[in-house]
């Protein structure tokens, strides 16, 4: 698919959605502006693109730099506050894809898979499941916007600031002989590889309508994850599992511990749009191994270490919880005396 002549801003482009979106449109043949706040290094923007900076927070301004585009990629609104702002782009813009989350579903109870049909949160409450789904409300009620709302999974993809993936990478780069998960290593919990949601991006910029879609990866239980990981990284590690939650020294811990499946419906997607993974699981993660190492290493080479290369790891788990390898290794000791 290429087209000429037409012109895409992405809100939040020198993010990892919007630089991996950047790169897929400037594929097609669009002529790409990058909004964002901050100055940023020349790596944060793909050849090609163009960049500017503005705060979403003034609206005047942000009117102004997305006027008159054929496509508006939204990757930071949050808030029926920010649809408000997209909705007043109705007849100024050609169309929009806004990205959304897999956590407005409403739970529990949810089906396997789930449907982009199943009814979202609908509460009175201003936290991010509530905020999203409000959002997507405001959108679709708007006459004359057609809007493509993209709920996604669990991020994974270069420049992520919160790779969950990193669990298994970073023992790999140490070369631990094995890993302990919990809940029988069967959890399932939704990823989406940045560069297939840039993927989605594209098709819903070439064929706009008003509509939801999920988009995640393949539904693989975080011992498949693990097992992957290993493999591409050409590491042997046996994946030892137990029954029930992680303990709270982080024996058996990893971020997609959920006792029930989660699992998104990609049926809409492929059926609406001719949807399929434009990289491979395999190639997905690559792509993620070799950006995390580069980054971690350069950040230790800089007296630091992974925990400033992915903050938000942190900020939702702490940073004891993650690699227990003395827990670990006497779990296994253990288990084979
Ligand atoms: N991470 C996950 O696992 C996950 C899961 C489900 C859904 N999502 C959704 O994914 C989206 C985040 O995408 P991402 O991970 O690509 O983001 P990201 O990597 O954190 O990048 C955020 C981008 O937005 C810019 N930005 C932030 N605030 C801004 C503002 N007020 N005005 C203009 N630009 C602004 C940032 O640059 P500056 O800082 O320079 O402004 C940067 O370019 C969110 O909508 C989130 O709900 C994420």
């Amino acid at each position: 698919m290429t087209v000429h002549g037409r012109r895409a801003f992405i809100i939040g482009g020198t993010g990892q959605i919007g630089r991996a979106t950047a790169a897929r449109l400037l594929s097609a043949g669009y002529a790409v502006t990058l909004g964002h706040r901050r100055p940023r290094p020349d790596a944060a923007v793909p050849d090609g693109a163009a960049s500017v900076r503005v705060d979403r927070a003034d609206t005047g301004a942000l009117l102004k730099a997305l006027d008159g585009h054929d496509v508006v990629v939204d990757t930071v609104a949050f808030s029926p506050y920010h649809g408000a702002q997209l909705s007043r782009l109705a007849g100024r813009v050609g169309s929009l894809v806004v990205i959304s989350t897999g956590a407005v579903y409403r739970a529990p109870g949810l089906p396997v898979p789930i449907p982009e049909t199943w009814p979202t949160v609908e509460r009175d409450a201003h936290d991010y499941p509530a905020g999203k789904a409000a959002l997507e409300r405001g959108l679709l009620a708007t006459p004359g916007l057609p809007v493509s709302i993209l709920r996604t999974g669990v991020l994974h993809g270069p420049h992520g600031r919160s790779l969950d993936h990193w669990t298994f990478i970073k023992r790999a780069l140490d070369k631990r002989p094995h890993v302990v998960l919990a809940q029988d290593g069967r959890s399932r919990f939704p990823t989406s590889a940045v560069a297939n949601v840039a993927e989605l991006i594209a098709l819903c910029a070439r064929h706009p309508a008003a509509r939801v879609l999920n988009i995640a990866d393949d539904p693989l239980t975080v011992a498949e994850i693990g097992a992957r990981i290993f493999a591409v990284m050409g590491h042997e590690a046996e994946i030892v599992t137990f029954a029930g939650p992680s303990h709270p020294d982080g024996l058996g811990f990893h971020p997609w511990n959920v006792p029930e499946p989660i699992v998104f419906s990609m049926d809409r997607a492929r059926a609406e749009l001719g949807y399929s993974p434009a990289v491979s699981y395999d190639d997905a993660l690559r792509q993620d191994i070799g950006w995390a190492a580069a980054a971690v290493s350069e950040a230790e080479s800089a007296g630091g270490g992974w925990q400033d290369v992915f903050p938000d790891l942190v900020a939702r788990h702490g940073t004891e919880v993650w690699f227990p390898y003395a827990a670990e290794d006497a779990y296994v000791a253990g288990a084979t005396r």
